[in-house]
């Protein structure tokens, strides 16, 4: 049988090449997104893959949407918290607003789209948890406190939630993508990106399909015993 596996902020981006990777590896994918509705019917129009709408920052919106999936399509057995936003400022100009809002979503989110999923994994003793954390998160970033803040918090997650899961057969591991080519890296400014291009070794930004390729190790069958790991993928830019 086809592992149901639900990818928040599918439709785009990085979780887009992640949504259709899963696929490709057999899975039936459910791929979320908050807003963007024009993206997420050409996504599904081109790939075949089902996507539902709702606000990863709001518990009983996750909740309900993660229902409706599991109603749709089957229980969920691989889980990827991919779904964040940046709101980048120097920390003496960084609003409350801005801090919050990436909290909420990057997360908080991450607990309320796991947490209505744990008590089925653990009944079912089987289930793959993936969280996309960021180069960020390990070495900090000028300009991100609250970013950087949400996504070491990430790996802090996926290393408890592995020692709570391993008795159920969960696991739980963490990606680290460096820069990648997508358009949360294209909004920086151009001459800021152009300089952390610099300072990649690779002499270049990633790709969402490289992402993707950590995943879908992480979530197969056969990768078990690999739990509260962390997966970093930024072409040699920085060693966790
Ligand atoms: N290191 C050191 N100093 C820096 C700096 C840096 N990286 N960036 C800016 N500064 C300095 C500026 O030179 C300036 O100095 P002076 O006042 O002496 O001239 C000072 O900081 C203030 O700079 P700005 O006035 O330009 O500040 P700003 O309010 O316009 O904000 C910023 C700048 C928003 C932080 C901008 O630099 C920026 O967007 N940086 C990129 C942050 C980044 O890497 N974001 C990643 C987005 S992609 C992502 O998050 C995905 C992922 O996981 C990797």
């Amino acid at each position: 049988m086809a592992r149901v596996a639900l990818v928040t902020g599918g439709s785009r981006g990085i979780g887009a090449a992640i949504s259709q990777a899963l696929k490709a590896q057999g899975c039936t994918v459910a791929a979320t997104y908050a807003g963007n509705d024009e993206a997420a019917a050409k996504f599904t129009a081109e790939t075949g893959i089902k996507t539902y709408k709702w606000n990863a920052a709001d518990y009983e919106a996750s909740k309900a949407g993660i229902a409706q999936v599991e109603a749709d399509l089957g229980p969920i057995e691989i889980v990827v918290a991919n779904a964040g936003i940046t709101r980048d400022a120097p920390f003496h100009k960084m609003t409350p607003e801005q801090w919050k809002e990436v909290i909420d979503t990057n997360l908080t989110g991450v607990f309320n789209t796991i947490h209505p999923i744990w008590p089925g994994m653990r009944e079912r003793k089987f289930g793959r948890v993936v969280v996309i954390s960021s180069i960020n998160g390990q070495k900090g970033q000028f300009g991100q406190v609250n970013y950087a803040a949400t996504k070491a918090g990430d790996l802090g997650i996926v290393k408890s939630l592995a020692q709570e899961g391993a008795r159920f057969n969960i696991t739980a591991n963490a990606v680290c993508p460096g820069y990648i080519a997508t358009e949360m890296v294209m909004a920086v400014p151009e001459k800021v990106r152009e300089s952390i291009i610099a300072g990649i070794p690779a002499g270049r930004l990633g790709e969402p399909e490289e992402i993707a390729r950590c995943v879908a190790f992480l979530v197969a069958d056969e990768a078990g015993f690999i739990s509260g790991s962390t997966i970093s993928a930024n072409g040699a830019q920085y060693f966790a």
